[in-house]
């Protein structure tokens, strides 16, 4: 059975959904993005997606083309009609087909905004590559200064996933005026003393789901978390290394350049905080 994905307020097999050519989101990545995970069919803290989304859309002047209700219906659809017992779903809305290939944004009354829903099977409790952990690079952070705004661009973080690849490494940390930004796709930690420091949150990077999730659960856990920038070279002389994402949760990074972290195996903290996630996300879908 062919995939099924909603375009514009249709559901339609995949090979016969349409876009316009005249989409902003495709001529200038003018759309903004969610990926939300699934766990035995059920939704990884929707409420949080959406309000990202909410935000992401009036930071852009966009507007929702659906009600924040129905995409919770949608995204229900998606998973029934595609059969999804542990993935996710892509949402993305665009500002809509604008023939004039304008740099202004258009009236948003005139050029109605367009939404494209997916979902897709992926695992994510027993991963092994989410449980062994990864090794990254460093890389600059060569992407715009809003990335507190989830936005289509992300021609330089595949840029640099795929210096990661082509070095032999599982993901690239961003490094900006000395201090590590991000993930390609994912929030940067590390451990020392058995405190966990992740960098504020400032319009420099993205404001995980995931993050904000992890962070609480440590400190219900009596865990001490310092909201703060760390250099590549901190971090390798960390005790942990860990990053956190929608769909890899939280997943242990076991090299940095090419330097072993800690023990060079997954550490305590990550993958204790790694089960708490799990078990309290399980009762909390929806
Ligand atoms: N990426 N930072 C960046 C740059 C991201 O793209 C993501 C998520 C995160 C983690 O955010 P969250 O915990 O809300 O997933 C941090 C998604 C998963 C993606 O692009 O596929």
């Amino acid at each position: 059975m062919s995939q099924v994905v909603y375009v514009n307020g249709e559901y339609v097999a995949a090979e016969d959904a349409k876009i316009s050519v005249f989409d902003r989101g495709f001529l200038m990545a003018d759309a903004v993005y969610e990926v939300t995970s699934v766990l035995g069919g059920k939704l990884i803290d929707f409420e949080g997606h959406v309000t990202r989304l909410q935000r992401s859309l009036s930071e852009l002047q966009m507007m929702a083309p659906v009600s924040m209700d129905e995409l919770l219906e949608i995204h229900r659809q998606i998973i029934a009609r595609n059969n999804i017992d542990e993935g996710g779903v892509y949402l993305q809305v665009t500002r809509g087909a604008d023939v004039a290939r304008d740099f202004v944004w258009p009236d948003p009354e005139v050029v109605k905004g367009g939404i494209v829903l997916f979902g897709f099977e992926k695992p994510l409790v027993n991963a092994k590559v989410l449980e062994e952990g990864i090794s990254v690079i460093s890389q600059p952070d060569e992407r715009w200064g809003r990335r507190d705004i989830k936005t289509t661009q992300l021609l330089y973080p595949s840029f640099a996933k795929m210096q990661a690849k082509q070095q032999g490494a599982g993901d690239a940390w961003f490094v900006e005026e000395g201090y590590v930004t991000e993930g390609t796709a994912n929030n940067a930690y590390i451990v020392k003393d058995g405190v966990i420091i992740t960098r504020q949150l400032t319009n420099d990077i993205l404001h995980g789901i995931t993050r904000a999730a992890i962070l609480r659960f440590a400190s219900e856990a009596q865990m001490k978390v310092e909201e703060r920038p760390f250099t590549i070279e901190e971090a390798q002389s960390a005790d942990e290394a860990f990053v956190t994402s929608a769909t890899g949760f939280a997943q242990p990074v076991i090299k940095i350049d090419g330097v072993d972290i800690g023990t060079g195996k997954p550490g305590p903290i990550s993958v204790r905080l790694r089960e708490i996630y799990t078990e309290e996300m399980r009762k909390t879908a929806v």
